[in-house]
């Protein structure tokens, strides 16, 4: 069956129609930039925009930057205070007419690895980060998902949040080399591997397809492996959850 998934970033907006047996994109991508204020009415925009870019009628995955409860926003994350609260699968239902399944981003993410890619028949405790303008986590025991978890917020020896020291986006804005940055997960993946004994650690988000350039500095025991969708895995895995349980 073919579902739009929709990834919903900090900096884009990224859309494809995914075969969700195999995981697989079968038509071209569509991205549009995070409009600024990334408030719910301009958000809403671009996904009414993108569901009629694909000409959608059926229904839609929607993976979020924000942890969900009961399809409620618990935070404007990344994004906007706003959201705080927001019934995100209604408002985009309101906006296109389209029914909308939203679990966060890291969280589908996840879905896509363990299923298709890097995660695939692992067994154990599997957690996926995705370094990107935030820093997302999915955490499997032997491939069924605990959602929601929010491993970015855990706090460094400074007392400041891993993801605001951390993500794709510091590196960024200090203008880090890769060595820099890399020495800084380091001590991030040695801190998480110690308080969840994970068996495998996957790297998604924006920086997953130059894992190379910091591999090295990350000495941690437990294997590393990047998602083998990259950044697409969090298309992938919200088209997925609309077609699973994981609601
Ligand atoms: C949010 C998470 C999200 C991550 C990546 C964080 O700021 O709290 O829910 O998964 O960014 O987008």
């Amino acid at each position: 069956m073919d579902i739009l998934g929709i990834d919903v970033g900090g900096t884009g907006i990224k859309a494809a129609i995914v075969t969700v047996e195999t995981g697989t994109i079968s038509v071209e991508k569509k991205r549009i930039p995070t409009p600024r204020p990334a408030t719910p009415q301009a958000i809403a925009k671009v996904i009414q925009k993108i569901v009629k870019h694909f000409n959608w009628k059926g229904s839609v995955g929607c993976g979020f930057p924000t942890p969900l409860k009961h399809g409620k926003c618990m935070s404007g994350g990344n994004l906007h205070e706003s959201w705080k609260d927001v019934d995100v699968a209604a408002l985009f239902k309101n906006a296109t007419g389209n029914e909308f399944t939203v679990v966060n981003d890291a969280d589908a993410a996840g879905i896509a690895e363990i299923n298709f890619g890097a995660g695939k028949d692992k067994k154990g405790v599997v957690i996926m980060i995705t370094l990107g303008t935030g820093i997302g986590s999915a955490i499997f025991l032997d491939g069924k998902l605990l959602p929601n978890t929010e491993f970015g917020h855990l706090l460094n020896r400074h007392g400041d949040s891993f993801e605001s020291y951390t993500a794709d986006s510091a590196r960024k804005r200090e203008k880090l080399s890769q060595k820099k940055w890399g020495k800084r997960l380091d001590k991030y993946f040695d801190h998480l591997d110690f308080i969840m004994s994970p068996n495998l650690i996957i790297i998604g988000g924006g920086a997953s397809k130059r894992v190379h350039k910091f591999i090295n500095k990350i000495e941690v025991d437990t294997p590393i492996a990047p998602a083998e969708a990259e950044n697409e895995a969090g298309i992938i895995g919200a088209a997925m959850a609309a077609n699973s349980e994981i609601k």
